[in-house]
């Protein structure tokens, strides 16, 4: 029997009942399929950081890397580890040095969950940049603590990783509807934001097939509350697209079913899922997260696996239990209550 290996790391807060929910689905999933998934559990966390003053061990990259895939739940618990040392020890780096250059969003309503807009059959596939751009962590700080202190964060924008995401975005595109958004600020920024307009533009005349339009940050951040059923792939650096899929989780709902994966396209390391939410301490351990964002980013796992039809299964008994209205309205249905409603639609 098949078997993939599953490096766990449920974080802190929600992300433990998230992932706890995410991983029972998929371990059914898994055994309709007639395929096993074989989890190990990391307890890197901000807990781990204040037990052993690190975020994960210092082979934590290495230890992760034999995995097939890694499924995470959330990383921040703000008031005991400043979200700039907890997610720059831990997230940010799994996704640069795994090389997870394409972060896959998608937005669209599920069947009996209301979005805030009129607009109802949208289906964006949000592609952002995930391991440079304004992430790079390049920069510095002087005269600390003096009025006269000065940061500097520059963005690197680096000619091979911008054609690389642009590259899988038509790639994408020409799997859907044939449409790419290209999104830059090149009307501010006439350096890296003109370079990416220029790639852009490169490609296209390779792509002939795909239909490319570029849009500025601002105007496209309108058209997904405005006009979201005219957009079909979205390309975005790393900030934009960051900001872009928040606005893409509410229009679908909220972050409970914003959906993501961070795709090593080159299959050269692990690819690692995780909802777009974050560990929400304010409601950790209430039992009242909605596991749907994690469990989608767990069919997209599956995906990613070559197990298109579980993938799929998972996908159908997700909306099957929407559309009863569980897991729609918030508050309403605890973690366990909207797990056990997709579980037993599994069969
Ligand atoms: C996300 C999150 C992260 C990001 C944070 C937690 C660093 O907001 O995955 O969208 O900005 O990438
Ligand atoms: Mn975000």
């Amino acid at each position: 029997m098949k078997s993939y290996s599953i490096a766990l790391i449920p974080g802190d807060g929600i992300g433990r009942d998230v992932t706890g929910a995410a991983w029972s689905v998929l371990q059914t999933a898994a055994k309709y399929a007639g395929f096993t998934l074989a989890g190990t559990d990391f307890p890197w966390s901000c807990k781990f950081y204040k037990d052993t003053g690190r975020m994960m061990p210092e082979d934590g990259i290495e230890t992760l890397r034999s995995f097939d895939a890694i499924l995470l739940g959330a990383v921040g618990w703000p008031a005991e580890v400043p979200d700039s040392v907890s997610l720059h020890s831990l997230l940010l780096p799994i996704r640069k040095a795994f090389v997870q250059y394409a972060n896959i969003r998608p937005h669209r309503l599920l069947p009996g969950v209301t979005g805030p807009l009129r607009a109802e059959s949208f289906d964006i596939l949000c592609i952002r940049e995930n391991t440079e751009g304004e992430y790079s962590g390049a920069g510095g700080r002087v005269h600390q603590g003096t009025l006269d202190e000065v940061a500097v964060e520059t963005s690197i924008f680096t000619c091979a990783g911008v054609e690389r995401i642009l590259r899988f975005g038509f790639e994408q595109a020409r799997t859907r509807r044939g449409k790419l958004a290209s999104v830059t600020k090149s009307n501010a920024q006439k350096y890296s934001m003109v370079f990416w307009d220029e790639i852009t533009r490169k490609l296209a005349a390779e792509y002939s097939d795909v239909a490319v339009t570029s849009y500025h940050v601002d105007a496209l951040a309108a058209r997904m509350i405005m006009a979201p059923e005219s957009l079909d792939v979205v390309v975005a650096s790393n900030l934009f697209g960051d900001i872009l899929t928040d606005i893409g989780a509410a229009i679908q709902g909220g972050l409970g079913y914003a959906a993501s994966a961070n795709i090593n396209p080159d299959r050269s390391a692990p690819s690692m899922f995780e909802p777009v939410h974050g560990s929400a301490p304010d409601i950790a351990h209430l039992g009242i997260a909605n596991p749907i964002a994690t469990i989608w980013s767990g069919a997209m796992m599956l995906e990613h696996l070559g197990e298109t039809a579980a993938a799929g299964r998972v996908m159908k008994a997700v909306e099957a239990t929407t559309a009863r209205g569980i897991g729609t309205t918030p508050g309403k249905d605890r973690t366990e209550a909207i797990t056990a409603a997709v579980v037993a639609a599994l069969t």
